[in-house]
């Protein structure tokens, strides 16, 4: 097996722990809305998802500025022209689409008027006008946007079980703790 190289520490860091929350947000998000579900699960379940929305905005928007400044470690030769391209489009869609999710919820809610109860404090919700109409369009590109990232995360972690148990070829290893 040739060495495919590996991630740097904090960029495994940032990596499992943008798993960890989106693993645990989207659920949280499906269960809220889930019809007929009870205030008593509903509530916290909906503080807990805007509130990691924005932890995970944030989480985002910092690994992007540290992966500008450490570029991931070039894939080994063997791996085909087509498909390195199809990896580097998937990476960057999800870095995208993950930004966009958190972006137009954050707009749903503040412009929408419903409180964030871990950031009101700093006036965040004050960089976005009051506006019906707004936090309905963010809603509806919020609702739109889970289809292409819930697909494009189950290739991604169907690619990566691909190269770590059939493959073996070391490229899964590259982000592995
Ligand atoms: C990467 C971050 C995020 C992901 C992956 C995500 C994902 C989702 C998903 C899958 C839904 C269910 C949509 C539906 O079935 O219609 C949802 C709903 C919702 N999300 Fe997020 N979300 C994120 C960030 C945020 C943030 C930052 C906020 C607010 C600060 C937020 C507020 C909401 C609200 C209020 C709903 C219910 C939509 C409604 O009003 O009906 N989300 N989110
Ligand atoms: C919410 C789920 C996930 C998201 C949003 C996600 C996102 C990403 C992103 C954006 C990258 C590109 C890193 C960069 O070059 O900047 C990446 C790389 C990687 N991810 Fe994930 N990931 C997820 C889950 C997983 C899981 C569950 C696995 C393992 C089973 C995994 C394995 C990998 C590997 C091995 C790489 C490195 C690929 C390479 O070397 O080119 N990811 N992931």
């Amino acid at each position: 097996m040739t060495d495919a190289g590996a991630y740097k520490p904090l960029a495994k860091v940032f990596h499992w722990l943008t798993v960890l929350l989106v693993l645990l947000t989207i659920p949280a998000a499906l269960i809220m809305l889930t019809p007929g579900i009870e205030r008593w699960l509903q509530d916290p379940l909906f503080i807990f998802h805007k509130n990691i929305g924005v932890v995970l905005l944030l989480l985002v928007a910092v690994r992007l500025a540290y992966r500008l400044l450490n570029p991931p470690p070039p894939l080994p030769d063997s791996i085909p022209h087509l498909q390195r391209n199809i990896a580097e489009a998937t990476h960057w869609l999800l870095y995208g689409l993950l930004l966009a999710m958190a972006i137009s919820g954050f707009i749903r809610v503040a412009a929408g008027g419903f409180p964030l109860e871990a950031f009101d404090r700093f006036g965040v919700r004050n960089l976005v006008p009051r506006s019906d109409s707004l936090a309905n369009t963010a809603k509806q590109l919020h609702a739109l946007l889970r289809f292409p990232l819930i697909a494009l995360i189950a290739l991604h972690i169907g690619a990566a079980l691909y190269h770590g148990l059939i493959k073996r070829d070391g490229i899964a290893k590259r982000m592995m703790p």
